[in-house]
């Protein structure tokens, strides 16, 4: 089995994270050709919020002790959880017939995207064992979240997908690579941080060239050493097109974005912004 799962979340089409998935999903799918590829725009095919039905589900798997996720389809007993489990089922079966979940992720008030947050409750029921899997977050942030910074207390973005992704699918095989301090690019008032975010971006796409070497070889032989921190804030996400139903793609071919050249990125994808 060898399959990349894709997520993107950012608002705008053309971001950060969505530059850096892009580089990382593309090197992957180059180091191995004829492997699956799914890739899921959360924005241009946002998933819906969890409704009442949902948790009917949930609390079936409970009180049933259901927890083979084969299984998960014994609890869709009414027409209202059918309906809700059409919404579940394919996005589950991307999720845990994937070796690797590539996801870009910016910052969003501290945290992740509703859009991110949305699938995950999605897909999330409990005690889920997602083990053997990498997991690789590309991540945007306006500020600077470092060790030492005073905003550092305030990051539950990395935080929580970390806390997250080992305390509920037991995945500690969780890389990060981050970009920084964006807004200096559209915030004049942070005109004296540019030159740090261009050294944080320049980072960030040397550690992604340089973690999908490990990428490659780690998919082909097993899911474990993708797990080094690159521990210089900088993240991964990736972005594919049009499938079956907006905003998700699946298979070979996939139209990616464009990627600027090197590691610049155009001012274009730098207009928006927090
Ligand atoms: C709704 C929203 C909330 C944001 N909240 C924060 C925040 O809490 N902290 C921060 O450092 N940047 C914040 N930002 C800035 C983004 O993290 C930054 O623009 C990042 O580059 C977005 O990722 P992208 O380039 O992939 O779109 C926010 C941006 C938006 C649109």
């Amino acid at each position: 089995m060898t399959h990349l799962l894709h997520l993107d979340s950012s608002a705008r089409s053309r971001s950060f994270s969505r530059t850096l998935t892009a580089l990382c999903a593309e090197a992957w799918r180059a180091a191995h050709p004829g492997a699956a590829y799914t890739y899921r725009d959360l924005v241009a095919g946002p998933v819906p919020p969890i409704g009442e039905a949902w948790t009917e589900i949930c609390d079936h798997l409970l009180t049933h002790q259901i927890t083979d996720i084969p299984r998960y389809a014994e609890a869709v007993t009414t027409p209202a959880r059918r309906a809700a489990w059409a919404t579940v089922e394919p996005l589950l079966a991307e999720l845990v017939s994937a070796d690797v979940v590539l996801i870009g992720a910016p910052m969003y008030n501290y945290s992740i995207p509703a859009a991110l947050k949305a699938w995950i409750d999605q897909v999330t029921f409990p005690r889920m064992d997602l083990t053997g899997r990498a997991f690789v977050v590309a991540s945007a942030r306006g500020g600077s979240y470092q060790p030492g910074t005073p905003k550092e207390p305030f990051d539950h973005q990395e935080r929580y997908l970390r806390d997250f992704f080992a305390g509920h699918y037991g995945v500690t095989d969780v890389t990060f690579v981050t970009t920084e301090l964006t807004n200096a690019r559209v915030d004049p008032v942070l005109d004296d941080l540019r030159e740090r975010q261009d050294a944080s971006h320049r980072a960030a796409v040397a550690r992604v060239e340089a973690l999908t070497t490990r990428f490659g070889g780690a998919v082909a032989g097993g899911a474990a050493s993708l797990g080094s921190q690159t521990g210089d804030g900088t993240s991964l996400s990736t972005q594919a097109g049009d499938g079956a139903s907006p905003g998700t793609q699946t298979g070979h071919g996939a139209s990616l974005a464009s990627l600027p050249g090197g590691a610049a990125i155009p001012s274009a994808a730098l207009g928006g912004g927090a």
